[in-house]
């Protein structure tokens, strides 16, 4: 008799995006004509760009010929593409890294989830609240925590750190003893950041309880201000400490494309039952080699070349055009009476709902007046209750729509 793994059984039916586009689709169907507007999941708009297209191109043409034909890849990416990544998205932060420390991968939220493989199921974790899900559906099934308890709307076993109103959006310290803490900044869904004397609060408590750090930058490329930290790395001492994870889909328009790169340094360590430290990067690297045979070529031909002067312009105008939209959508929002949050240096904008309305309950009015679809604030945890998340990945002309519905049917 097959068992299944019962962690499985703890979960919500469906993930939180699954269940949105449920939703959807059978408005869908009942109101065939209705003109819908999606910033729901942060799925992006522009296409690739042209660099990106090229050599994509030239990649799969080299495939076609014995002579330039390649095979299986190494499992942890080609230098070509790491070399780039250390040159252009490090090293300009004052970031020394080698190439041995970069691990090309199909996606950030692939590397989120499957990281702690190589980490212990009694490790206590913590996240912030409201959170990306992946988080902490991937751990549930790992069976890092216990039941999820309706009473709280949360998962016992672990720590979740309020980003709230009242705190700024900003996760204050646990006060208890954790070991892997997720920080995704800019965040996912608030859409807000860290300076980094903050940030530097959490290298620290993870250098003094040998904790490790998971962070998440995926939206770094957003960031307009300039006192805002692009990578964990720019913290003294983050190196013994934390992981940081990237990603092309959004700035790239990679989200169909697939390409992502995690980055662990040498020196970041965990502990076996006796106390005995490990290297991370060892175990990453064993981990990828048995279950991952990297990236296709012509995909990580492509991801080099958003490192080209014109692939870099390209990339700029992609971002610029993101964060005009977010701009357009915090200000309607703002004008129109709503309290908001993020979309400065972030693609995301949280508001709070107004009359106190649920966040279901504000996605199904939107959906129902405006024919707008967002992403409740619950989906994303308990402290999300009474948000809601728009994202600025859509068109210019669908986002000007939308702020326009929400400004006369709301
Ligand atoms: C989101 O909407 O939060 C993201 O698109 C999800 C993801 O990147 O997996």
């Amino acid at each position: 008799m097959a068992l299944i793994n019962e962690n499985y059984l703890k979960l919500p039916g469906s993930y939180l995006f699954s269940e949105i586009a449920r939703r959807v689709n059978q408005f869908k169907t009942d109101n065939p004509e209705a003109d819908i507007i999606r910033l729901g999941i942060g799925d992006v708009t522009r296409p690739l760009s042209p660099a990106v297209v090229e050599a994509m191109k030239t990649a799969v043409d080299e495939m076609g010929h014995a002579q330039t034909f390649r095979g299986y890849g190494p499992e942890q990416g080609y230098e070509f593409l790491s070399e780039k990544i250390i040159e252009n998205d490090f090293k300009p932060l004052g970031v020394e890294l080698t190439a041995d420390e970069v691990f090309i991968s199909d996606g950030a939220k692939t590397d989120t989830a499957n990281f702690p493989d190589i980490l212990g199921v009694n490790n206590i974790i913590a996240v912030t609240d409201p959170v990306y899900p992946v988080y902490v559906d991937s751990n549930v099934m790992a069976g890092r925590t216990g039941l999820f308890n309706d009473n709280k709307g949360q998962f016992d076993g672990i720590v979740y750190l309020p980003c709230t109103e009242e705190n700024g959006m900003k996760p204050q310290l646990p006060t208890t003893k954790v070991d892997m803490i997720y920080l995704c900044f800019p965040n996912n869904p608030t859409g807000m950041t860290l300076t980094k004397d903050e940030l530097k609060q959490w290298v620290d408590y993870a250098r003094e309880n040998k904790a490790l750090i998971l962070y998440d930058a995926a939206y770094e490329a957003f960031i307009q201000e300039d006192n805002i930290p692009r990578s964990i790395y720019e913290v003294e001492g983050a190196r013994e400490v934390a992981v940081e994870f990237r990603s092309y889909s959004k700035t790239a328009g990679f989200t169909g494309t697939r390409c992502a790169y995690t980055i662990v340094p040498k020196e970041v360590k965990a502990y076996d039952s006796q106390g005995n430290a490990h290297s991370l990067n060892s175990l990453w690297l064993r981990r990828q080699t048995t279950k991952f045979n990297g990236v296709s070529y012509p995909v990580q031909a492509a991801a080099a070349a958003i490192y080209s002067e014109a692939g870099k312009k390209e990339i700029q105008a992609n971002v610029r055009y993101y964060m005009d939209n977010a701009k357009l959508i915090r200000e309607g929002l703002i004008n129109a009476g709503y309290k908001v949050f993020g979309g400065v240096n972030a693609p995301y904008i949280w508001l709070k709902t107004p009359d106190q309305l649920s966040s279901w309950d504000f996605f199904d009015k939107l959906l129902n007046q405006a024919n707008v679809v967002g992403t409740p604030g619950a989906g994303f945890g308990a402290s999300g209750e009474g948000y809601f998340r728009l994202t600025a990945f859509g068109t210019r002309e669908n986002t000007e729509k939308a702020l326009e519905r929400i400004r006369t049917k709301m």
